[in-house]
């Protein structure tokens, strides 16, 4: 299993990605990473920036995920930062990624009420 949300924090954009589940009895099968991949295909296909997770380095770095700089974003409940993992997909994307992580269905309708007061 494979999901992606749509995000927003700051100016930027995003996807983020997770959970990523495989079930025991097909682990290390290259399941996981295939999934990973699709799901990048799929983020960029759609025209999305950048997909971000909280994840374990050791595994999604070989996978081209990095972390994000330490208080440049942060989630509504409590992570560890340094899982905080970035696939920069537009150059330039995650730099516009900045603050608290929202839903981005969440973003917009902030963004209306503001542009009616
Ligand atoms: C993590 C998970 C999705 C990997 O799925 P998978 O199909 O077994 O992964 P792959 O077959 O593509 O890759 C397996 C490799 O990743 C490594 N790996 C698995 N989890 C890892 C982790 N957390 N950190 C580092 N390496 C990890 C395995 O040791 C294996 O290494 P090898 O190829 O050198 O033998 C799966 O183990 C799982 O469902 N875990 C529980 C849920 C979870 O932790 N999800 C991730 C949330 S961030």
């Amino acid at each position: 299993s494979v999901r992606m949300t749509r995000i927003a924090a700051g100016a930027g954009r995003a996807l983020m990605l997770g959970p990523l589940a495989v079930r025991p009895a097909y682990k290390n099968l290259g399941i996981g990473r295939r999934l990973v991949a699709i799901a990048l295909e799929a983020a960029t296909k759609a025209g999305m920036p950048a997909v971000m997770l909280v994840g374990d380095e050791p595994y999604y770095g070989p996978l081209g995920f990095k972390r994000i700089p330490r208080g440049q974003i942060s989630m509504p409940r409590p992570v560890d930062p340094d899982r905080l993992l970035s696939h920069e997909i537009v150059p330039g994307a995650m730099a516009r990624l900045v603050g608290e992580v929202c839903h981005a269905d969440q973003a917009r309708i902030a963004a209306q009420i503001a542009a009616m007061a």
